[in-house]
């Protein structure tokens, strides 16, 4: 009953921040490497084996669905010309079954989760923020599938954390503790963008999540304020109810919704490059050597 089956990934930002690439380029288009930011986000569901995908888009983001779609002329050509492994590369972007909702109006994380709806009804579902990569290593346990192997056993609803600390602290939603078992902590409370004397602890809330069924409907009854929708009011109330747990994620988190932390993944990544990690170190290497 609590198995997880379908995902939504917000992705209806402007990215006004990256203009001017995003006057044309929609933000989750933006790679990190070759790959598109809202490619990594789809693959991190492979750990679950969930391919229902919804992803939630600002009006005119046509290129996200073809990136997602089949590109015949290409597939032809890439097979004409023998390049089976770039087939291969382009083939992988359309094994998701992705769906698009389109958010008119810009009204909060829960007005997007909203536009999901339709295709979620009352599942529980995954919840990934389209402007942050999880990475795991080969020794870590994918963030979503910790997520998924908790709300299946439970039936709660669960929420990615981190620590932080000093100015970050009010940067994210923060989350209160009630205890704490095996890595699994009961949530007790939580309040969004905390100033540093109102944090209720040093937990961050990161933008993955399970949300149980019940979530979705919810959503359904919030009242806007400041004419957007919380999503922190329901899982404030799921708190209340001691229905929210929340676990610590193994690998490392990329902010590529901010242009440092965009620059770090995409240096890191291609340290990590098969291709071009071993060109690339020996390159950061010689060019530190003039760093002041
Ligand atoms: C959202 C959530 C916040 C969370 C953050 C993670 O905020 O509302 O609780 O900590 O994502 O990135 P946003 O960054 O969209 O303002």
């Amino acid at each position: 009953m609590n198995k997880l089956k379908k995902a939504i990934i917000p992705a209806a930002g402007l990215g006004t921040r990256f203009l001017p690439i995003t006057k044309a380029v929609p933000k989750p288009m933006l790679s990190v490497l070759d790959k598109p930011t809202i490619q990594y986000i789809a693959e991190e569901l492979s750990s679950v084996g969930i391919e229902d995908i919804v992803i939630v888009v600002s009006p005119g983001s046509d290129v996200i669905q073809r990136h997602f779609g089949k590109n015949q002329d290409l597939e032809d050509r890439l097979l004409s010309d023998g390049k089976t492994a770039l087939y291969e590369i382009e083939k992988a972007t359309r094994r998701f079954n992705v769906q698009f909702a389109v958010q008119e109006v810009p009204n909060g994380l829960a007005g997007a989760i909203l536009c999901a709806e339709p295709y979620i009804g009352d599942e529980p579902f995954a919840l990934l923020l389209g402007d942050e990569l999880i990475y795991a290593g080969e020794n870590d346990k994918p963030c979503m599938k910790r997520l998924a192997e908790i709300f299946e056993s439970t039936g709660k609803s669960v929420i990615a954390t981190m620590e932080v600390f000093g100015d970050d602290v009010s940067k994210y939603g923060n989350i209160g503790i009630a205890n704490e078992e095996d890595g699994v902590m009961q949530v007790s409370a939580i309040v969004e963008k905390p100033s540093l004397a109102e944090a209720l602890s040093n937990n961050a809330i990161i933008g993955r999540y399970v949300l149980s069924g019940k979530v979705m409907g919810m959503l359904k009854t919030l009242k806007p304020r400041n004419n957007e929708i919380y999503l922190t009011d329901a899982l404030d109330t799921l708190a209340e109810n001691g229905e929210l747990l929340a676990s610590c994620f193994e690998g490392k988190r990329y902010d590529v919704g901010d242009k440092f932390g965009y620059i770090k993944a995409n240096v890191e990544f291609a340290l990590m490059s098969k291709e071009i990690g071993e060109d690339t170190s020996a390159y950061i290497k010689e060019l530190a050597k003039n760093l002041k």
